[in-house]
């Protein structure tokens, strides 16, 4: 074990505490209530997406579903429109089944101690004990990505975190660093909670994978990484994501001023999102196509980024004559590959569902907006 890992934990916890309280962040619309339920929606939606991108969908699925037993009775649709955008979209079926165990299972309550929250679907050893620090001033660590990087630079920790016998040691480390029980607090602000919120508000802001400012950092003195003079080189990164392409054609079928969409399946990517009927290249969807009535167009193709895929998308149009017949109709989408899970939508009706952000951003176009 580095001899950093030995550090005690008293002098760190307290300036972290210290600085939060005078420079870290406090107005976070989720920093105003203790509500496990706002703030373990928070905690779920701020899981690789920024702050500024989450605001608007907070107050938004706030709005809608004030509590717990609120979305427990939603459907998996209206929850998945209400994400549509956030991306990550199991994270919204996980929220879904979650407040459902809650409600069947814990009466509505959320439980007050971290190792029964990360039983519940969606929720992680990290998110959970982010959830009991801030509600329930449990003391236990947390280890998201920013954390990590925070913990080992400051500790000096090399470990390759790919391997869970280096995560445990990293987890140990960030147990033995928590501040002791009662000794930081002052009243409405827990010292757990401000520690916890520090270590998350060092990680967004001053210690960032890059550029760390280690000048602005109150860990400056203790920081391993800082006084090697290269920050950047923790954590370790072994594994290097590996990136895949992909091609596909998107059809937009259009009939009478209605759009044929297609529900993914539940696994996978935009698992449960409603979307465009897909096909592999240009000629897949030829062969389908061939000798329908009416007109195609192509809308100009565009590249969506996802985690690990780089998506090279071609839009398609298909105009259907509102002359057509229902049989006939029936007909042609039944030779869709994905018939069985397609059906027509209003226009209007189309911006309300679970939709990719990828066709969210095409829709003007395919509406003729
Ligand atoms: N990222 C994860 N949890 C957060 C929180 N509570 N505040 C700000 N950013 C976060």
């Amino acid at each position: 074990m580095p001899a950093a890992l030995s550090t005690g934990g008293a002098t760190i916890a307290q300036r972290v505490i210290d600085w939060q309280r005078s420079a870290g962040r406090h107005s976070l619309p989720w920093q105003q209530s203790r509500d496990p339920y706002r703030v373990w929606l928070s905690e779920i939606m701020l899981q690789q997406t920024q702050v500024a991108t989450v605001l608007g969908y907070y107050e938004r699925f706030l709005a809608r579903f004030p509590d717990v037993r609120g979305l427990a009775a939603a459907s998996l649709d209206e929850v998945l429109a209400l994400w549509s955008g956030l991306g990550y979209y199991s994270r919204a079926r996980n929220l879904h089944r979650c407040a459902t165990v809650v409600v069947e299972v814990h009466g509505g309550e959320f439980p007050r101690h971290a190792a029964q929250l990360a039983e519940l679907p969606g929720i992680g050893q990290s998110t959970a004990a982010a959830i009991a620090a801030f509600c329930f001033g449990e003391h236990v660590a947390i280890l998201d990505g920013n954390v990590k990087r925070v913990l080992s630079r400051c500790l000096g920790f090399d470990g390759d975190l790919a391997q869970a016998a280096q995560q445990r040691v990293l987890w140990d480390a960030a147990t033995r660093l928590l501040p002791p029980a009662g000794v930081y607090d002052n009243g409405a602000a827990t010292g757990i909670a401000a520690y916890t919120q520090g270590l998350m508000d060092l990680g967004a802001g001053i210690c960032s994978q890059r550029a760390p400012d280690c000048a602005a950092c109150p860990l400056r003195a203790d920081c391993v990484a800082a006084e090697l003079g290269e920050p950047e080189r923790f954590p370790l990164k072994t594994r290097r994501l590996k990136r895949s392409r992909r091609s596909s054609h998107w059809l937009s079928l259009v009939w009478r001023g209605r759009m044929w969409l297609v529900q993914r399946p539940p696994q996978g990517i935009w698992a449960s999102l409603w979307s465009l009927s897909e096909f592999e290249d240009a000629a897949a969807l030829d062969r389908v196509g061939a000798g329908w009535p009416g007109d195609s167009r192509a809308l100009p193709p565009f590249k969506h980024v996802l985690t690990h895929l780089d998506w090279q998308l071609h839009p398609v149009q298909h105009l259907l004559p509102d002359a057509l017949t229902e049989p006939e109709l029936v007909r042609i989408t039944g030779q869709l590959p994905d018939a069985a899970r397609g059906r027509w939508f209003a226009h209007d009706e189309v911006a309300s569902l679970g939709l990719p952000a990828a066709l969210r951003k095409i829709l003007p176009a395919l509406q003729g907006q």
